[in-house]
């Protein structure tokens, strides 16, 4: 059995598909290249028949990606399965990924379906299938709360009818390492093909906070796949973070001797991609890419760092590209110097009108602060690729304010070609800025939270503003950033509201 361990990249589904995280189609195509080039060996692009905008994600990555195969998500349904062929047609190499459940709650209350019937559907579903895609992943969904002899039953059936990997979802964040790891081995011993003409991949949420050890016990016990995330984005408290894995398998590969085939050295920039293209921030603490991670706070750490590193330190801050704040670029800085360090970042922009447009953009702000920084040219990325094509866009805001005034907002705005104009007065100029869009807009809105964080260092440093905008019932983030923090707002909570008009389609 080979000692490298695939990687199933699930941020552009899974991860996508939790509250704040919806992506556009540019945005998901600038992820995926990141993905692409750190070394994933397969990315989920995406649930093609859910949605127009999927559906163009989806189309678009297969068009682009070079060296990871694509998948779509299925449900075992006929034109779920066609949706994903569609989409990834023009992939080099693509997959299906299609999945049914097979616990007992799931069926009975979900499917309404008996055991029997499943399994038929299993084999009839993947047997078409197998007209299309030479490749097809089953994931039997809900399997760590399956009997597992049906589990068994259910993996045979998908195997026999064409299945080349067989995923065991811990759907609900429910297993115990001990316990998944003692399934993974027993379904080894159970199905010969794993590990030799059929790969056997883990898909674990992080519900109880176990997601990396669930994954790490099944590769101790025979999987060969694990599927995660960047960040860790995904349903609920989300799935096995990709950084932690990678990291984990290197840092002790003395106990688990097996690797992965991703280029560590892009593991920030591209957790720093996907944070500014969604909004999502990681916490301060979170494993290998949280702010704190290589920052020792107390004396005696901090001797002991500065006398040898490794006595508080398993791993370098290099390893996972992360180097001090680095002063990139000025006001005189060209295109060229801008191009390459965009290209170390690992920003590879689709067209010569994104880069003159992102050129453009830095120029604006190096005009406006003397010194740009790689967290600067993230916002700037951010910003462009979150621009919705057919959105609002704030076009001016003048702003009345003080200790001893009404706040007042008077706003300008464009959709396509027509300009809308409002003043509105609010508790402060953030809400007055908010109530003058309100009143353009006419949807119902609450503002459930709003952050404002400095992006690099120094007096002239960019305000960036993240909020979660709830909508109808669900929650879209939003993100906006300038060296005027109120400017900063509005742009982040017409970014929220853009998404919601792109997912509504209005
Ligand atoms: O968590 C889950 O069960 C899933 C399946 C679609 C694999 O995401
Ligand atoms: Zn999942």
């Amino acid at each position: 059995m080979s000692n490298v361990i695939k990687i199933f990249d699930t941020t552009l589904r899974d991860g996508e598909q939790s509250p704040g995280a919806a992506m556009n189609a540019l945005q998901k195509l600038e992820v995926a290249k990141a993905l692409d080039r750190m070394g994933v060996d397969i990315i989920e692009a995406g649930f093609p028949v859910s949605s127009k905008e999927q559906m163009e994600g989806v189309r678009l990555i297969s068009e682009t990606v070079t060296n990871s195969i694509v998948v779509g998500l299925a449900r075992c349904v006929k034109g779920d399965v066609d949706a994903v062929y569609e989409a990834t047609k023009s992939a080099k190499k693509r997959m299906l990924h299609i999945f049914i459940a097979t616990s007992p709650i799931h069926m009975e209350f979900k499917l309404r379906k008996k055991p029997d019937e499943v399994l038929a559907t299993i084999d009839e579903m993947i047997r078409y299938s197998k007209k299309y895609f030479d490749l097809i992943e089953f994931s039997a969904e809900d399997a760590s709360r399956s009997d597992f002899d049906f589990l068994v039953q259910a993996y045979k059936t998908a195997i026999a009818a064409g299945a080349t990997t067989i995923n065991v979802p811990d759907t609900v964040g429910y297993s115990i390492p001990e316990e998944f790891g003692s399934v993974i081995a027993r379904l080894c011993e159970a199905i010969p093909q794993f590990g030799k003409t059929v790969d056997l991949s883990v898909h674990c949420h992080n519900d109880l906070g176990l997601a990396n050890a669930n994954a790490l016990s099944a590769v101790k016990n025979g999987a060969t796949q694990v599927e995660c995330t960047i960040n860790g984005i995904g349903e609920r408290a989300g799935n096995t973070a990709m950084e932690e894995f990678v990291m984990a398998l290197n840092t002790r590969f003395d106990y688990f001797g097996k690797k992965t085939k991703i280029d560590t050295t892009l593991i920030y920039s591209t957790s720093k991609l996907l944070t500014h293209v969604t909004g999502l921030v990681p916490a301060r603490n979170k494993a290998i890419v949280g702010d704190n991670v290589f920052i020792h706070e107390s004396g005696i750490h901090q001797d002991g760092v500065i006398k040898h590193r490794e006595t508080y330190e398993i791993m370098k801050a290099e390893s996972i590209g992360r180097t001090a704040d680095s002063l990139v670029l000025g006001r005189h800085s060209g295109m060229n110097g801008f191009k390459t360090r965009l290209d170390k970042l690992g920003v590879k922009l689709n067209s010569k009108e994104q880069l003159d447009d992102a050129f453009k953009r830095f120029s604006e702000l190096a005009d406006a602060k003397k010194e740009v920084y790689d967290d600067d040219l993230f916002v700037i990325i951010g910003d462009l690729l979150g621009t919705v094509r057919e959105g609002w866009f704030l076009q001016y805001l003048n702003i009345n304010s003080g200790n001893t005034i009404i706040p007042t907002a008077t706003i300008k705005l464009t959709k396509g070609s027509e300009v809308f104009q409002a003043a509105a007065t609010g508790d402060g100029p953030v809400d007055a800025v908010c109530n003058a869009i309100d009143k353009i807009i006419g949807i119902e809105t609450s503002l459930s939270e709003y952050i404002v964080q400095g992006v690099s260092s120094g007096k002239d440093a960019q305000g960036e503003v993240k909020v979660s905008v709830s909508i109808k019932g669900s929650i879209y983030s939003g993100r906006g950033a300038s060296t005027d923090v109120i400017e900063a707002s509005g742009k982040a909570y017409l970014n929220a509201i853009n998404k919601y008009c792109m997912i509504a389609a209005i």
